[in-house]
């Protein structure tokens, strides 16, 4: 199944370009879903229908559903949520702030996206488009389950094998309720789905995310950001697509100086992100609402490409072998050096950015290399791996 993701400031034209694409899709024969994770829901509103959490078909190919948040909670993360509850409350927390904490930050917008390991295993569907939540939480949710696979590995021991030993030695030593059975049934299963869900979006064969933006000054600097973001997250963009451009025909002198500075910024926009490819979409003489008119704005919108093609498969990060030594390749593009940290223990490289973190978990056969160089060059983190570990301590 082909995943698209639809990315951007709030009111660049998400809703707007995602529902265009998924009407391209069905158009050309695909059997397309679209999905929403935004809590604003506003599927309903660009399509001028009133879709719903129930799966509702549009057209011919044309399926659409808005994720229920509640449902999909209460599912996959009330068991659990109720066991930090209680935990909460025996550590004397006040039961408001108790049941707050008990949602971790960024599990909504994760758990909206589960649906995507059924859908995927359904095989219903040719393409999935995903209206995301704007950037910032786009990224939470796509850095998130990274993270949350990190924090759960740490904080429950998965295998049950081991929990049941380590059990009655950890109760006596601290003064907590001990996650039941069910609880451990429920962390296990969320956490092989949201690995699931993660392997289908880090899935370059597969899954791309496409940003969205307008040619303003504060719009560009977040793309710019989050760019930066899915490379360090080794997640897939394919494409920008700058939204609301005035046409180069228009007669309007009170609008020439936006003309101006829309050329200027467009050229900055190539600049910044070639080589992926750019789709420019004008900005229309009327809102873009309904079947009609996100019709036609799909079909401008692809004109010379196939929407559910891969438009750019080129990764920000790459492995190769030189001589003995290995050279890993992470494209960073506009940060300076200074601001990059690195530091490495044991098979996992963390990499900092300001207050933003990611550790890969090294493949094998770099995890048993020292580091020999990292440098920042060309955009591009080039980190040397050389001897065996082992070897080295040796001498
Ligand atoms: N190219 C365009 N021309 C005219 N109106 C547009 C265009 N793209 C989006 N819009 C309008 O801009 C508003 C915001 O778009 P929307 O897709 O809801 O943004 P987002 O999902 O990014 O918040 C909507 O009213 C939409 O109809
Ligand atoms: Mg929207």
């Amino acid at each position: 199944m082909r995943v698209i993701l639809f990315t951007g400031k709030g009111g660049v034209g998400k809703t707007t370009i995602a529902s265009a694409t998924a009407l391209q899709c069905a158009k050309l024969g695909y059997r397309t879903i679209i999905l929403s994770t935004d809590r604003a829901h506003s599927l309903s509103d660009s399509f001028d229908l009133h879709i719903g959490a129930k799966l509702m078909k549009l057209r011919d190919n044309l399926f659409a559903k808005e994720v229920d948040v509640q449902e999909v909670l209460n599912k996959n993360w009330g068991t659990i949520q109720t066991y930090i509850r209680e935990l909460f409350t025996k550590w004397d927390f006040d039961s408001v702030i108790s049941e707050e904490i008990a949602i971790l930050p960024g599990i909504e917008d994760l758990l909206n996206l589960i649906e995507l390991k059924s859908l995927n295993e359904s095989g219903e569907y040719d393409v999935a488009i995903i209206d995301c939540a704007p950037t910032g939480a786009t990224l939470h949710l796509l850095s998130f389950p990274e993270v949350f696979k990190w924090y759960m590995k740490r904080l429950f021991p998965i295998e049950r094998k081991l929990a049941k030993v380590a059990r009655p030695l950890v109760k006596k030593t601290i003064n907590y309720p001990l996650p039941s059975d069910s609880v451990f049934e429920s962390i296990k299963d969320l956490y092989q789905n949201v690995g699931k869900m993660r392997d289908i979006l880090i899935d370059r064969k597969s899954s791309s995310i496409r940003i969205v933006l307008n040619l303003e000054k504060m719009v560009i600097h977040e793309a710019q950001m989050s760019y930066t973001y899915f490379n360090l997250f080794d997640l897939p963009v394919d494409a920008v697509v700058v939204n609301k451009i005035l046409p180069k025909d228009m007669d309007a002198s009170y609008f020439s100086k936006w003309k101006d500075f829309q050329t200027k910024y467009l050229n900055q926009v190539k600049e910044i992100f070639s080589p992926l490819p750019i789709l420019q979409v004008k900005l229309f003489q009327e809102e873009i609402v309904g079947l009609n008119l996100l019709t036609k704005l799909g079909e401008l919108l692809y004109t010379e490409s196939n929407p559910t093609e891969i438009l750019y498969k080129g990764r920000p990060i790459e492995v190769k072998k030189k001589d003995s030594e290995y050279l890993m390749l992470i494209s960073l593009p506009f940060i300076e050096k200074e601001d990059i940290d690195i530091y490495r223990k044991g098979d996992e490289l963390t990499i900092r950015i300001g207050n933003i973190r990611r550790n890969i978990l090294l493949p094998k056969t770099l995890a048993n290399r020292k580091i020999d160089s990292a440098k920042f060059e060309d955009e591009r983190l080039r980190i040397t791996f050389g001897g065996d570990i082992g070897e080295r301590e040796k001498e």
